[in-house]
């Protein structure tokens, strides 16, 4: 790929430095890069120190067999007991562990010491059911307490668990149990969703047909709703989990003992099962929840949006607060149920200190209005995220301004699934921020942006981004795949590990993420970011949110087709889509002037954020629709058909 042709287009100007009172009580200060620089490994050892480990362990890496590393191999850790148990023994077990909300407006704040009883009688009740170390357990459940209680029963058995998003198809799910051979499958009756009680059990239902490796499935009551029984095989978690003993003894695995598996889907073929790790994943997840949101367990009040189906919720909702001892918010529903302020009133209601979500979420509410949260105190944030795709700079700056009051730092946060804990961000106390970059990689992590030929580009030129060390908390291999593994992280580029998204570096040298290498476009010659075409169409007063595809065309290769959604007081017209095209040629140049701009009243996203480009692809190009399985809702596709006239 050549992005040099359009890598000095998009300029950015604005810098925003951390606050100085955050920055003089910071956890990480701008020392831990020269530490980490003069001896890595020396700095992940450290970092593993912030566990509690049953036998610590004396061996850092071993990456004699790359690219399969063992990290911290001769320890021994329980993850449960380091979410949990330790903090109990530390005299904190009246501290708030989880603040949750329901949609429907129930809430309930667990304790650390509640915690502890519920992950407890959760592993015995596993254990009645006949759940060993090393048996797979999937579990498919609303954002309720229980999903994150029986992650960590699981932890504690040594069992890995497999969660899949409560939004996947039977079929999807099915999928996965049969990929990961899962004994047990932990669901509800239901969950809420846009104000009404949506089914999940009898999707597992016709799930479990096709998975004879299935012997239990537990099932939460949630709604209340009729549930349709199979004696024998299901069992109900107030049954079996209430009767429990509230004592277990942890038992301590060594830190490669699997911890879970999360499915990433792809563009095409049978979905990866990552597989992740327990002492180098808890080490790296607690150490950047610590440093890149400058957690204060004792003050802070923490919530991350995410969905616990996706890799942000293992990471920053399960494993890295729990691990540091932090108090969150954990919430059920959609951000417009009952009404758009909802997200705000819950910051208010808590005193949320630290957000962290997704550019789509935030492109929303700028789309619904700034009156919004406008109406609501949002005085106590002092920490913002984002995480899933690029952050477009006009709605990095609008979550600056109407979410963080001018005043707090963002950390725009790259990483994957597959990389298990962020791995590119500012750090808050330290990084004067720029609007839509992650910027650099963190303390103990390498990376950079390659050429065709694996060799570094100079400040100022676009390419691949690359790691160039292993990390602690990396993918281990593809589950039941080291081949797929091989070949599609680490055959691209010799001993580096293949990202898949395209990057720049802007002349200071800072790392500008340009999207999905899949999603790049090819006009006439010329590789066009997706991203850059979709920032540039957002920084128009006019346009709410934009996602850009290339359709094939026949004389330029592909040509640029924008999907936009309009701000409220904007209305379609040939004068306004023209208008458009023009603002893209001024801000990138005449060849990233959109051919085609379609106004429509939703975008195609899955539920961790992300625009599926493919299928928009499919409209602009005419033909019918590929797997909308994954979709939040499916019924935008539709929407957005009736909304086009017919492709040309
Ligand atoms: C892909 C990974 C990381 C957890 C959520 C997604 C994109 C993620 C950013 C960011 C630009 C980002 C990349 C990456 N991505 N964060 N801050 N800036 N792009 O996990 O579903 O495995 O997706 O999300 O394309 O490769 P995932």
């Amino acid at each position: 790929m050549n992005n040099a042709s359009l890598a000095n287009l998009l300029h950015e100007e604005r810098r925003f430095a951390p606050p100085a009172a955050l920055a003089a009580d910071a956890n990480v200060t701008a020392d831990a890069y020269e530490k980490a620089d003069a001896d890595r490994l020396g700095f992940w050892a450290e970092q593993a120190r912030r566990l509690s480990w049953a036998v610590a362990p004396t061996e850092t890496l071993d990456w004699s067999d790359p690219p399969f590393a063992s990290w911290f191999a001769d320890g021994k850790l329980n993850v449960a007991y380091n979410c949990v148990d330790r903090h109990v023994e530390n005299g904190l077990g009246d501290r708030v562990a989880l603040h949750f909300e329901g949609e429907p407006g129930d809430s309930r704040s667990i304790t650390y010491a509640e915690l502890q009883r519920e992950v407890v009688k959760a592993a015995n009740a596993l254990t009645e059911l006949g759940v060993h170390a090393g048996d797979r357990v999937a579990i498919y459940l609303p954002m309720i307490p229980e999903a994150v209680i029986a992650m960590l029963a699981c932890a504690r058995l040594g069992a890995p668990h497999s969660v899949v998003f409560g939004g996947f198809s039977a079929e999807a799910v099915a999928a996965r149990i049969q990929d990961a051979d899962a004994k047990l499958v932990i669901t509800a009756d239901g969950g809420y969703r846009r104000g009404k009680p949506s089914a999940l059990k009898p999707a597992i239902d016709r799930a479990v047909t096709k998975c004879p490796t299935v012997e239990h499935v537990l099932v939460v009551r949630r709604t209340g709703g009729p549930t349709v029984w199979h004696g024998g095989r299901d069992v109900w978690w107030h049954d079996i989990v209430d009767r429990q003993s509230e004592t277990h003894t942890p038992e301590a695995f060594p830190a490669e003992h699997p911890l879970f598996i999360l499915y990433t889907s792809g563009t095409t073929g049978k979905p990866k099962g990552i597989l992740h790790t327990t002492g180098g994943y808890l080490t790296q997840v607690s150490y950047t929840h610590h440093a890149v949101f400058d957690l204060k367990p004792e003050t802070d009040v923490y919530w991350c949006t995410a969905d616990v189906g996706w890799v942000t919720g293992h990471s920053y909702i399960t494993y890295g607060p729990l691990s540091n001892g932090a108090t969150q918010v954990l919430y059920e529903g959609t951000p417009d149920t009952p009404h758009q302020g909802r997200f705000w009133e819950i910051v208010e209601k808590y005193g949320v200190t630290i957000l962290y979500t997704a550019p789509t979420a935030i492109r929303t509410f700028m789309k619904w209005g700034d009156h919004i949260p406008a109406e609501y105190d949002l005085s106590s944030l002092r920490v913002l995220g984002s995480v899933g795709e690029p952050i477009n700079p006009e709605a990095w700056v609008w979550y600056r301004e109407h979410i963080g009051g001018g005043r707090c730092p963002i950390v725009d946060t790259w990483w994957q699934t597959e990389t298990g804990a962020m791995m590119l961000s500012p750090l808050p106390g330290v990084t004067a921020t720029k609007p839509g970059s992650a910027q650099l990689p963190l303390p103990g992590i390498s990376a950079t942006v390659v050429d065709d030929d694996a060799n570094e580009v100079p400040d100022g030129a676009g390419g691949y981004l690359v790691l160039t060390e292993p990390w602690p908390s990396m993918l281990r291999t593809i589950w039941g795949d080291d081949q797929r593994y091989l070949d599609t992280y680490w055959s691209r580029f010799e001993g580096k590990y293949f990202a898949g998204d395209g990057a720049k570096k802007d002349e200071d040298g800072d790392i500008w993420l340009l999207g999905r290498v899949d999603d790049v476009m090819l006009v006439s010659g010329h590789n066009i970011s997706t991203t850059e075409v979709e920032s540039a169409l957002v920084s128009h007063p006019a346009v709410a949110e934009a996602a850009v595809v290339g359709a094939n065309d026949p004389t330029t290769g592909q040509a640029i087709c924008a999907f936009v959604i309009l701000r409220g007081t904007a209305s379609e017209s040939d004068a306004l889509a023209e208008e458009l095209r023009t603002h893209v040629a001024g801000e990138l140049g005449p060849i990233a002037k959109p051919k085609r701009i379609l106004t429509v009243t939703a975008l195609p996203t899955t539920r961790s954020g992300k625009i599926m480009r493919r299928l928009l692809r499919d409209v602009a190009e005419n033909r019918a629709l590929g797997d909308v399985s994954t979709l939040t809702d499916a019924s935008v596709m539709d929407l957005i058909q009736a909304a086009l006239p017919t492709a040309p």
